[in-house]
């Protein structure tokens, strides 16, 4: 939206174009927004080596900055104090293969401490805002889709990619994130399933997270990145998701390739609370999942489940695909002014796989 951008000037030409009449609506409906820059990422590499071809293509001094500042921002001192000597003696003692590995090698590539690239993981787990929705259309074709919301986005726009993780040639999985974090909140298995990570928690995060992590429970976004590398089929990866211990209550957004293969996982750290299918049959042909419990009613000051719903049923189910799916995702204050990118996609079909970066300024 150049309108918002270029300082007074702009401004002022911009209100008067804008009184003229001629200003309005320059930007989504004409100009489409823009993807992010999509990198392969091998896997036959070793894991302190993944990540090289990637962070050729920006400036680490500028990268370390910015990592650095959010790790001040974001992270409590506490935090920092008991990690980093944990980490700086032996970060292999904390963490498992090939996340030990792969921060190695960024730390290595940034010119950071492992364990400043370890506390920058952990930071971007703590503060996930996000939507998630699945759909199924009338010939049993099914859709997901994803907001992702976060309060760090003028810098976090400049570092979001896809990905396209590579094992012996061939697309093992894609996902989306930010450089210099190995876990994905967003990702798709071709032709088996697609899934994404919404979080659940409200207030104290780092309490309860920063001891399961060192009692060894997965960080929310490994074990997505886990499942998408491990799991043959939907149902065994649904089952990881509902099952595997982790480091803090999460909502996992899951859809197939098959009808009524769609589900909301609501994450206890332990195992899950609740398991809400996609019920076409029923008439439940799409499910809304934003940070609350599907079987209580949204806070009036952050209800974008009510304004998704109506919007899905407007859309109706024989007009459900990609595009009106993320039309739905657009909508106020679905897509609102912390929107960070959106992600569509149906693992049938894995080109389709799109992300595209919101508000831009
Ligand atoms: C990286 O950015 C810094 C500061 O913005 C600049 O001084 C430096 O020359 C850049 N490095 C490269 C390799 O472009
Ligand atoms: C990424 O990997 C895929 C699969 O091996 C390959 O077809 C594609 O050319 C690669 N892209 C780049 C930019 O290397
Ligand atoms: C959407 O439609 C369903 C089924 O007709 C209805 O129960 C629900 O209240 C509607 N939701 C909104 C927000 O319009």
């Amino acid at each position: 939206m150049w309108c918002r951008f270029p300082g007074h000037l702009m401004a002022l030409l911009c209100l008067m174009m804008v009184l003229l009449g001629s200003c309005a609506l320059s930007s989504s409906l004409d100009v489409p927004d823009p993807k992010p820059p999509r990198y392969n990422v091998s896997l036959d590499l070793p894991p302190k080596q993944r990540w090289e071809p990637v962070l050729k293509h920006y400036n680490t001094t500028n990268l370390r900055e910015a990592f650095h500042s959010i790790i001040h921002d974001l992270v409590p001192k506490w935090v920092l104090d008991k990690i980093r000597p944990l980490a700086v003696r032996d970060l292999e003692s904390v963490v498992r293969e090939p996340y030990a590995g792969e921060i190695r090698g960024l730390s290595r590539g940034l010119g950071m401490c492992a364990a400043d690239v370890l506390i920058l993981n952990l930071a971007y787990e703590a503060t996930a805002y996000c939507v998630g929705i699945i759909a199924q259309d009338e010939n049993g074709n099914i859709y997901h889709g994803r907001n992702m919301d976060y309060h760090y986005r003028e810098t976090l726009r400049e570092i979001t990619v896809d990905l396209n993780f590579v094992k012996d040639g061939q697309i093992a999985y894609t996902g989306t994130t930010f450089l210099g974090y190995v876990g994905l909140w967003t990702g798709q298995s071709p032709y088996k399933f697609t899934v994404s990570g919404n979080q659940r928690v409200h207030g104290d995060w780092w309490n309860s997270a920063v001891h399961a992590f060192l009692k060894k429970s997965s960080p929310v976004s490994w074990l997505t990145r886990d499942v998408l590398n491990d799991a043959e089929d939907y149902q065994s990866a649904k089952h990881q998701l509902s099952t595997t211990r982790i480091i803090a209550k999460v909502y996992y957004i899951m859809a197939g390739t098959m009808p009524r293969e769609g589900v909301i996982i609501t994450r206890d750290r332990k195992g899950f609370a609740d398991i809400w299918p996609l019920d076409p049959l029923n008439g439940a042909w799409f499910r809304v999942e934003t940070n609350y419990d599907h079987w209580t009613t949204p806070p009036p000051d952050d209800d974008r489940r009510t304004p998704a719903n109506a919007a899905m049923n407007a859309t109706g189910q024989a007009n459900i695909n990609l595009d009106t799916l993320y039309e739905v995702l657009s909508v106020n204050p679905v897509l609102n002014p912390t929107t960070l990118y959106t992600t569509v996609m149906s693992a049938a079909f894995p080109e389709k796989y799109t992300t595209r970066m919101r508000n831009q300024i």
